[in-house]
């Protein structure tokens, strides 16, 4: 670690990596669990719609499922809980129940919540958006759960290798849901394999290009 990582959330963050041998059979706290998925969903999102679902796979026999589904990632079977990231495609459909409390409150005045309503309808009038806005807003959740797991001592490993439709029929996914990625949460076995990173000066770039 770098003499320079002192802060605690930096060490978390620069701790964290993929891990894909677990300690097969632990049983994660529910406690534990719930904090994590609390914490993942204290995530930001674009006007607050929280265009996120956890389908949280903790049954071995769902995860045995999943296992052909994901290329055989022993991870699937091996850790405590797979957690499915799924975009809501129709998280416009969320701003009633995100806004609608701030007005009743007085926090919100009722010509703003209208005005954003608006905005969201506007904007969800193109597919595109509604799916750029799923995953780009799910993925946040998932960084947020990845790094959460961490610092209460599990490790996570982020999984796009898996064949979304297939998992679509077999979990039963419903329409208004898109796949955005699996995540393998559990005690790790063995460490991550270190995986580098490009220099600062290979990925920064001053004010313009
Ligand atoms: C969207 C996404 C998809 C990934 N898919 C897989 C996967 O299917 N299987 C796997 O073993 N690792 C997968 N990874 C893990 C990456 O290989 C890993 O994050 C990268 O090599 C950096 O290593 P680190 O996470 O250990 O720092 C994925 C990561 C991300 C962010």
């Amino acid at each position: 670690m770098s003499t320079q990582v002192q802060n605690e959330v930096l060490k978390v963050l620069e701790e964290r990596h993929s891990v894909k041998q677990y300690q097969a059979g632990h049983q994660i706290p529910k406690e534990v669990l719930e904090q994590i998925l609390t914490t993942t969903s204290q995530a930001p999102s674009a006007w607050n719609l929280q265009h996120w679902k956890l389908l949280v796979i903790d049954d071995q026999a769902q995860k045995e499922k999943l296992l052909p589904i994901a290329y055989g990632q022993k991870q699937i079977v091996e850790s405590s809980v797979v957690i499915a990231i799924l975009g809501d495609l129709e998280a416009n459909k969320n701003a009633d129940a995100v806004f609608g409390p701030a007005v009743d409150a007085g926090f919100m005045p009722q010509a703003l919540k209208d005005n954003l309503v608006a905005q969201i309808e506007g904007a969800y009038q193109h597919p595109q958006v509604a799916r750029d806005e799923a995953i780009r807003n799910a993925s946040l959740a998932a960084m947020q759960l990845m790094v959460a797991a961490k610092s209460l001592g599990y490790d996570t490993c982020p999984m796009g290798g898996y064949d979304a439709g297939k998992f679509i029929e077999a979990f039963n996914v419903p329409s208004r849901y898109v796949p955005v990625m699996l995540i393998s949460l559990g005690l790790a076995a063995a460490p991550a394999r270190s995986a580098g990173r490009f220099s600062l000066d290979q990925v920064v770039v001053s004010n313009s290009f």
